[in-house]
């Protein structure tokens, strides 16, 4: 295996161990405030009952019951997540869901045939990733002409700031920069059409 290759499996580890041991955080009752900002995630996808969804990083499922108020069939959304723990809740709670354990920077080969998907979220799991532009590139080509990638974190960039400050192996990047992402959309024929970067929500949507 490559050297970047080995470093990716042992941050995928690394991310695997870390989140085997926090499934009880996502347990919580969330905040009605913090509820309405996911809503608003969601929503910025303007999906519909047909809309293929493809959610990564999918943890517990946090935004898929939002997808499911939006009218979106339970049989429409992909989960995808490293942590065997997070997706065993996951899959109690939304047993018509598909689910897949793996890596999103696997994607061409796990996940495979392109141009599938209506819309691609990351919430709250960029700041994780080994590659974020990879991940775009990889997750960019499972989408349809005119689908796009929501880039997402209800509580903001500062948050992923202090968790990088606090274990930067775990969350080794910051939520990306406007600039950062028009020149990635514009490399990955990707293009950024909306950024909202405020205190405490961040949301950037590619369309492809
Ligand atoms: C902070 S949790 C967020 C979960 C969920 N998106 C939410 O909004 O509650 C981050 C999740 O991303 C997953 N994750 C991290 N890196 C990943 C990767 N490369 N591929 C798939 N899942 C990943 C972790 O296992 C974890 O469940």
């Amino acid at each position: 295996m490559a050297a970047s290759g080995e470093k990716k499996e042992v941050h995928a580890d690394a991310q695997r161990e870390y989140f085997r041991t926090r499934v009880g955080v996502f347990l919580q009752p969330i905040p009605d405030e913090i509820l309405a900002r996911t809503q608003k995630i969601a929503e910025s996808a303007g999906l519909s009952e047909s809309s293929q969804v493809l959610d990564v990083g999918t943890g517990t499922g946090a935004l898929i019951t939002h997808f499911l108020l939006l009218g979106v069939n339970d049989e429409n959304i992909t989960g995808v997540d490293l942590s065997d723990e997070m997706l065993k809740i996951a899959r109690e709670r939304y047993p018509k869901v598909k689910f897949l354990k793996a890596d999103i920077l696997d994607a061409d080969t796990v996940i495979g045939k392109p141009d599938q998907f209506d819309a691609v979220f990351f919430n709250a799991c960029f700041g994780n990733l080994f590659d974020q532009k990879m991940a775009l590139q990889k997750t960019g080509a499972l989408l349809r002409s005119g689908g796009c990638i929501i880039i997402s974190h209800p509580l903001g960039k500062r948050f992923v700031k202090a968790l990088h400050d606090s274990d930067p192996a775990i969350v080794p990047f910051f939520l990306p920069e406007k600039e950062q992402l028009e020149a990635w959309a514009n490399e990955l024929k990707l293009e950024l059409s909306e950024f909202i970067d405020e205190e405490d929500f961040y949301l950037a949507r590619l369309v492809k």
